[in-house]
């Protein structure tokens, strides 16, 4: 059987929210490699928010994918090929690679080699990677969460979130969270060691606030932006920290004005804005510190997997709306140890 490569490339910049019509499929065959090279046979593809971003060129901190071509993004995978001395075939490695099949890696620097013994593969690139990392910084670095704080988390179930507020509740703070289901706040009662979660497609957030937090809120870990953030910005205590780790709720354009920002100087608040690439240096000492944090029982994680490449632009579209409960991947290959087995991640 002759295999082929299909990828998943960027036909058009999203106008407002990403459609189908800005992807395409095209098959190619896969690549050869030269020495010094390897060939990753790709299983999962991340979807991220901050990808919305960067299929719009020239907008947001990073440059923006090229058209036509297929979309950048991490990966994990294994090695199907190698003809560099440090890879082997058959190992599990992560990178930042594309949308597709099969990567030939040429400049293998960046190629990370995982230890399956630490658990699922897939965590390589949500718990102990990025999204994981981004919960760490933001709530432990730049907020110095303390015990007895109250804290609030938006986008509280996803990749990000549920580290967030799990690393809050170890650290002995009260934590509250927002997500856009019942079903995700369910999740993050039962799953995810939250106090108080609320609907906020339900509920406006400054209501849902009054009602679990009327003392205020000492750290908001923001993920959303817009309504939420101005909510918050009217309920926060004398010296709260913001970490600003993204407003996904204007990612498709709009402009929300704040209205209560005026209160960050009489409660001599903290509103930093930070991404997760200023603080990867010494990221290979991340993954162990999580794992501790997951085997001590301080940190629960789910992966939330749609199969099939050709799945993936859907995928996507569907984490921007919400339709993701943890971090959303797309499993395009066998995975030997399939994490949608693994005790850890079923979460019903
Ligand atoms: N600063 C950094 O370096 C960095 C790194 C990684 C991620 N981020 C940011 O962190 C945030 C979370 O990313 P993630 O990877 O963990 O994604 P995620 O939370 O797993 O998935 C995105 C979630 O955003 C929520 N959402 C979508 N539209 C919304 C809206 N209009 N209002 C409120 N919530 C909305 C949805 O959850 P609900 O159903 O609960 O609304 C959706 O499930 C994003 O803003 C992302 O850009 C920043």
């Amino acid at each position: 059987m002759v295999l082929q490569n299909t990828q998943v490339c960027l036909a058009s910049s999203p106008r407002g929210a990403a459609t189908s019509d800005n992807f395409f499929l095209r098959q190619s065959p896969v690549p050869e490699i030269d020495d010094g090279e390897v060939l990753v046979r790709n299983i999962y593809l991340s979807c991220d928010p901050y990808m919305r971003g960067r299929m719009a060129a020239g907008t947001g901190y990073a440059a923006g994918f090229p058209l036509g071509g297929p979309i950048p993004a991490r990966v994990v995978g294994q090695i199907m090929q190698s003809r560099h001395r440090n890879f082997s075939e058959g190992d599990f490695v992560w990178d930042f690679l594309r949308w597709e099949n099969f990567t030939r890696v040429t400049d293998v620097r960046a190629l990370r080699r995982i230890d399956p013994s630490l658990g699922p593969i897939s965590h390589a690139i949500s718990v102990l990677g990025m999204p994981g990392r981004t919960a760490e910084v933001g709530m432990i670095d730049i907020a110095g969460v303390k015990a007895g704080e109250t804290v609030f988390v938006s986008a509280a179930s996803g990749a990000v979130g549920s580290v967030a507020g799990q690393l809050a509740k170890a650290a002995g703070a009260r934590v509250i969270g927002s997500a856009g289901t019942d079903e995700k706040v369910r999740h993050c009662l039962e799953n995810l060691q939250y106090d108080a979660v609320f609907n906020y497609r339900k509920e406006p957030p400054g209501e849902a606030l009054d009602r679990l937090c009327p003392e205020g809120v000492d750290i908001y870990f923001d993920n959303v932006g817009g309504e939420t953030l101005d909510a918050v910005l009217a309920r926060i205590q004398p010296f709260a920290r913001i970490p600003v780790c993204g407003m996904i709720s204007q990612y498709d354009g709009g402009d929300y004005s704040l209205r209560n920002a005026g209160n960050v100087v009489g409660k001599r608040a903290m509103i930093r804005g930070f991404i997760i690439y200023d603080h990867m240096q010494d990221f290979d000492l991340y993954p162990p510190r999580m794992v501790a944090r997951m085997r001590r029982g301080e940190v629960r994680y789910f992966d939330d997997i749609v199969d099939g490449i050709e799945n993936t632009p859907a995928a996507f579209i569907g984490m921007l709306r919400g339709d993701n409960i943890g971090k959303r991947l797309v499993r395009i290959s066998d995975d030997p140890g399939s994490p949608t087995n693994h005790p850890e991640n079923q979460r019903r």
